[in-house]
Order: structure tokens, then sequence, then C-alpha cells
């Protein structure tokens, strides 16, 4: 995989810089004269236009608007459109503009292009769950690169949103619960979307999204309510935003929710505060769709008008879909409630992206149809995606190694989703094709296992309905073989936006039907397709083994079946913690101690301790969790000092050997955990990780490196500091690792 990402990145380069020395062979000024020079000559009208974004009639995210974009366009009312795709569709519309611009300003086409544009990767959870940055940059580019040849400039990706809880549909949207995790795969992304120059035509601005904390609405319901301390908003959830500053995004989307009374579009303290001013950022902000108009209902707006004003001085740069700079913003400005300067400077921040693209060098530029049919699922994208999605997978449980299954078994296929080609690319799937493109898990198999007399498939139960008349059908293919797989999961649909369950067990009596199977007696696999962490207690207790395979996109029965027959090795581990029930729920791994920790059965005090009287404290599966068809051993912590100064390093190492019978991928963690503090510490946190191959037999010997920098946090004055002290260190593959050691940090 790594010599082909790397082949894949330099064909990528080399056509990019092509095409930007292409794009500079034009005679146009320099951007710090060009835009001067061009906003010098537009009205007050047509700066307020390059702040309006509607929506075409493609795609639909969002409620109704009831604006038409054809007649806006037409009167110059329009800087950007989102949800219009292909080069045909989006060159008509540009045409329009064209047409009709009496400055020649073109427009700026946006699309949530999340994990692949019409060759689907797995979701941005499962993406993640492979913690390998390269796999990542390459599905971002990938999608950048099928998009920009399909029309689109602008992505509305990625999503950084920590978040705790998976009763909250839009997990699946981001990295998981884990702060220092998401900061890497967030920056990966952006480099990913935008390479290094926006002038070539591989490259798409990305969107950081939704700034801020949208990932901790109160009891995991979508666009609901969200207060915390300033330390964990500061702690937790903003540096993955930071990381994307630092990866140079163009842009930055706001939230729908309220931090501590005050909705994100309207926050003077988030937006100008710390992105732009603490932050440097130089890119636009969008909001989110219709987030100006919420600021209503939000009560802190009395009208729309009001809230405009208040968007724009918070440091909002574009309004999305709700029309409310079109409307309102000129008589606010002649009001005196916002001024010149404040849509200047927006103006001005959304030319410079649409210069940055070279579209005032040829506003058609990434509208060329032979390119589009070139770059659109071509080959070498499909196999990316099918390695993106073999590094995706998490296996979960394998009891008796009954996995990898043996082309001499006779496998029972079965379950809801076992010949899918609809779900399994997964939500926000942009325009991949869910009706035959999208190979099932049934057509993997079919591509593998050549004796068809050893393989069956049946359906058995959906996934909602209370359809019990397919399920001895299903029981006979299972009476016939050695061992049954069931591919079992969600609706795609289940998760994404507005899809936040309060049950996340494995829906309808998809349960009922793997009941039946148990008592068959054979071996049962349970192959997962979701986009969120599920409670799996009893499937935990009553399966021989479980396969977590999200939704792993376009070539996703592929990759599955290649996996459940030994063709690849599952290497993933879990980017978000798997409760055992629901009411667990938020459980993430860095959590604190407080100060009557429960210590398990063991502990001599059983009462008055923080724990349930009816669960266990501890997961079903860890954060960082994941098995592989070998076993590693970890052996041999040693820390280069028992003791780190101001200016010093600290190297930890540790032997990881291979000692199953598969060579295979294995992603070393490192945690510390700061003992004491001016304000309480978490348990232990994610400070490095390692993947790496590790052949059977073999054992390698990796390396961390820590330093004053990687302890800091915000202190009891909100200073972001280190603080001298005891601390320790545990390594291993997953957030429950045992083997310690410890330092001092002396300062
Ligand atoms: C609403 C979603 O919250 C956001 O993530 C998305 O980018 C926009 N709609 C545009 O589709």
């Amino acid at each position: 995989m790594k010599k082909y990402s790397r082949t894949l990145l330099f064909v990528l380069a080399c056509s990019a810089t092509m095409h930007a020395q292409k794009a500079k062979k034009t005679n146009i000024k320099p951007r710090n004269e060009f835009i001067p020079e061009l906003m010098a000559k537009m009205t007050v009208d047509e700066k307020i236009a390059q702040l309006v974004q509607f929506t075409a009639d493609g795609t639909v995210t969002g409620p109704k608007s009831g604006n038409n974009f054809i007649d806006e366009i037409k009167k110059g009312n329009v800087g950007s459109i989102l949800n219009a795709t292909g080069v045909k569709y989006t060159g008509e519309l540009q045409k329009l503009n064209m047409d009709n611009s009496r400055l020649k300003i073109p427009l700026l086409f946006g699309y949530d292009v999340i994990h692949g544009y019409r060759t689907i990767f797995p979701i941005t959870l499962g993406e993640t769950a492979s913690w390998d940055l390269a796999a990542v940059e390459l599905g971002a580019k990938v999608a950048a690169d099928e998009s920009a040849a399909s029309g689109i400039h602008w992505t509305f990706a990625p999503m950084v949103d920590i978040s705790r809880d998976p009763r909250w549909g839009r997990v699946s949207e981001g990295a998981g619960e884990d702060t220092f995790l998401g900061s890497k795969m967030a920056f990966a992304r952006v480099k990913g979307f935008q390479g290094n120059d926006l002038m070539s035509l591989n490259s798409i601005l990305a969107c950081t999204k939704h700034f801020a904390a949208y990932g901790a609405a109160e009891a995991g319901r979508d666009y609901n309510t969200v207060d915390m301390s300033e330390r964990v908003l500061r702690e937790v959830y903003l540096p993955p935003f930071k990381a994307t500053v630092d990866a140079g995004v163009a842009t930055f989307m706001t939230s729908f929710n309220e931090i501590a009374g005050v909705p994100s579009t309207g926050s003077k303290f988030l937006v100008n505060g710390i992105l732009k001013k603490e932050w440097g950022f130089n890119g636009f902000v969008v909001t989110d769709y219709t987030g100006i108009n919420e600021m209503v209902p939000h009560g802190y707006a009395k009208d729309e008008a009001h809230a405009g004003e208040l968007a724009l001085t918070a440091g909002v740069d574009m309004d999305m879909v709700g029309g409310v700079f079109l409307k309102h913003l000129k008589l606010s400005l002649a009001e005196g409630k916002v001024t010149m300067a404040q849509i200047d400077d927006a103006c001005r921040r959304v030319l410079e992206a649409k210069y940055d693209l070279g579209l005032f060098h040829d506003p058609y530029r990434y509208n060329d149809a032979k390119r589009e049919k070139a770059t659109i699922t071509k080959k070498e994208y499909l196999d990316a995606a099918l390695n993106v999605a073999n590094k995706s997978f998490v296996l979960l449980k394998n009891s008796n190694n009954v996995l990898p299954l043996k082309k001499e078994q006779k496998v029972a296929f079965v379950g809801p989703l076992v010949s899918d080609e609809f779900n399994i690319i997964g939500s926000w799937a942009a325009t991949g094709d869910r009706n035959g493109f999208a190979v099932s898990i049934q057509e993997g198999v079919n591509k593998l296992v050549a004796d068809k007399s050893k393989v069956s498939f049946e359906r058995g139960v959906e996934i909602l309905k209370d359809d019990r008349s397919m399920i001895q059908k299903a029981i006979a293919s299972a009476k016939n073989a050695d061992v049954i797989v069931a591919v079992m999961g969600e609706f795609e649909n289940m998760t994404g936006e507005a899809a936040s369950r309060t049950n996340i067990d494995l829906p309808g009596i998809q349960k009922e039907f793997l009941a039946e199977l148990k008592k068959l007696n054979k071996p049962v696999v349970l192959v997962l397709l979701n986009g969120r962490p599920l409670t799996l207690t009893w499937e935990n207790e009553n399966m021989d083994a479980i396969l977590e395979a999200w939704y792993p996109g376009t070539m996703g029965g592929d990759a599955i079946a290649q996996t459940l027959y030994g063709m690849n090795n599952p290497g993933g581990k879990l980017p978000m913690t798997f409760p055992r029930n629901v009411g667990q729920v938020p459980i993430y791994y860095n959590h604190k101690n407080t100060g009557r920790p429960y210590l398990g059965a063991k502990d001599p005090e059983q009462k008055y301790k923080s724990r349930y009287t009816d669960s266990d404290n501890s997961p079903l599966y860890p954060f960082g969790y994941g098995l592989s068809y070998t076993t590693f051993e970890y052996s041999n912590l040693k820390l280069s000092s028992s003791a780190l100064n101001a200016n010093g390093k600290l190297k930890v190492t540790v032997d990881v050997a291979n000692t199953g019978n598969y060579d295979g991928e294995e992603v070393v963690q490192l945690y510390v955990k700061d003992v004491v503090g001016s304000v309480t510490r978490p348990v232990r946190e994610l400070k490095g990780f390692k993947k790496l191959l590790i052949k059977k037999g073999a054992k390698q010997t990796v390396e961390f490196e820590l330093s004053p920098d990687d302890l800091r946090f915000y202190n009891i004055d909100m200073k972001f500091v280190a603080e001298p002290g005891d601390f320790e260190v545990f390594v291993g593959g997953n957030s429950d690792a045992a083997l310690n050691s410890k330092f001092v940090l002396v300062i």
C-alpha cells in the first residue's frame, strides 16, 4: 500500500504542477493588487452578493430554502452555490453568472465531499480507524481530484468535531473521541483536499467544520445545546480546528449549536476572537445551512436582520442558504448596525479564495468534460478505495481463530446487508453510485470463492421491519454450512445529520435472528456495517467473531471478502469507545479519576464509589482497541531518563513482537498521565502512535519522543503550560495498555 500510495501521490503532484503552471501563464495581476483594484470598482450590492450562498436543486442537504437560485444568479446576487455538481451543470450556472456579472466575478461551487466524490472511501470514522495518516490523506486527495474534475471548487470537509456520545448520528462523519488523533487526522485531510497549491486543478478548498463543539450536543441529540468550561473547549474540542489552520485550511464553517448561551454563528468570542485574531486565520467563514436565521429560534436575535448583524459582527463572512445578508445587510449598513469595513473584510476574504483557485484566471478551469470522464472512478482510485477500506476494519472478537475463513469451508452468508450495494457506501456519500456500482459483500465473496457450492447468501431479516418470513430459508442454508457469517448493522441514513438514536443496539429483529443462528451450534461471525459505536454486549458474549467494517465505501464488498478470507489482516483500532450499554454514555477513555474512583470487584469499598449498581464502569471495547489475525506482545518499555528538563526530550522505547502466524499491522500507542496538576488531569491521554507492519516471528523496537510541549494543558490560570511533577507513561495496543513507567518533569 505504501509504495502504491507514493506512486499515486507522485502522479497527482506532477499533474498538479502542470496545471498550476498553465494557470500562471495568464497575465493577471498578483492577488494583492488584483483584489483591491476589483473591490474599488464594486458597489455595496456587489460586495454583499459575494457573501451570499444559495443551494441549487441537486443534492438536498437541509430544509427547503424557498430561494430561486437561478433568478438570484441572474440578478448578480450570488457569490457561491452549493449542491450543484458535474462539469456540465456547474458550467451552465457559471455561464449564467458570468453573463450577468458586471465585473465578471466567478461563482464558487461548494459541495459536501466528505469521504469521496464518486469513488467512495470508508466513512470518516471508519477511515480514522486505520490510524493511517497517509491513507487518510490519500482518500481526501482522490476525493479532491474527482470532485474538482466534476466542477467542484470547495468541499465542506473535514468535519473535526470531537464526540464522546455515540447517540449523536454525526459521529460517523468525524474522527471520534480523541483530540490528539483527531488533530492528526484533521491536518492530513486538509493536506489531502488542498494539496500544496490551490491553483492546481487537483485541489479544492477545504472547510473545517463545525466551529465549535457541535459534537458535545446535550444527550447526543442533533442541533442541541452545548455548555462546557472554556478549559474543556480549548483543551478537548478546539485543537483539531487549530490543526487545520496550521495545515493552511482555506475556509471554516460555524456550527448550529450554542455554547454557553451564544450560538456559534453569532459568537465574537469564537469567530473573530479565537479563530481570526488568536489563530490568525486568513480564509473566510461560512455559516452552516441557515445558521444565521436560526439565531432567532435560539432566542439570541430578535429578527433576521438582527441575526445578520450579529453574524457579520462576530466575524462570519458568508451566509449559507439563509438569504439574510442579501435581504438585510444593506439596510443594516445604512442604519449603522454594521460597518463598511466589516463588509469589505468579508468580501475580500471570499474574493481571495476565488483568486487562489484561479477562477479569475479562468472561471471554467474546473469544467473540462474530458478530464471529468477520465478522472471519475478511474482504476487507481478504485484500488486506493479498496486499500483504505481494508485498513479501516476493526476485529473486535475472534474466538478460536474462526477467522480467517478457508475456501474449503462451506459458509452461509446471511443478514439484511449481505447483498447490499446501497448502504455499504454510507451516509454523506456525495455523488457515490448506490445502484449497482458499489461492490456488495456477495459480489466480493463470489469473486474470491471459485467453488460456488461452498457459499450461500440469504437475507433472513430486514433491518427495521418485523418480518420473520425469510428466517427459515436462511436457517436452512446455515444448517448446511460449516461457518455462518451474519452481515448486519444500521441503514446508512440512521447515522449522519439529524440521525440521533437513544438506543444504539443492533436495530430491529437482527439480534433475535442471531440468537436463532447461535442455536445451530456452529461458529457465527458477525460483520457489522454501521456508523457509530453500537452496544454489542450480547453479541460479544454469543458470537464467535465480530468484524466492525463501518460503511467501507464503493469497494467495500471486495475488502470485506478479502479480509474474511485472510487476504487482508485487519489492523484497525477503534477511534471511539464502545459502551456496554447506552446508560454509560458519554463514555471516553480520557476521563477524570474522581475523588472516589471505583477499583472494580477487588475494591474493599463497594458502596460509596463512583460506579453504577447495574453495570461495570469499563466499556465493552476501549478506545484504541482492535485485534488482528496474529498476536503482538509488548515488552522492554524503557525511558531514556527518569527526568525530563524544560528544554529536554525523553525517548520512550518498547519492543513489539509478532507472536502469531500472520504478518500484521499494529498501531502502537503511547499514553501519558499527569499525576497531580493545578487542575485535575485525565487518567491518561494519547500522546503518540505509530503504525507498523511486523512480519510473523519478527520483533521491532518502536521509539517515541516526549518533550515538555507534549505535556501542556490549561492550568488554573488558563495558561497553556506543562507543570513540573510526576508523570506516568503507558504503551500498548489500546487505551487500556498496562505496560508502564514513570518520569519526573523538572522545570
Ligand atoms: C448542514 C450540515 O450541518 C453541514 O455539515 C453541511 O456541510 C451543510 N448542511 C451543507 O450541506
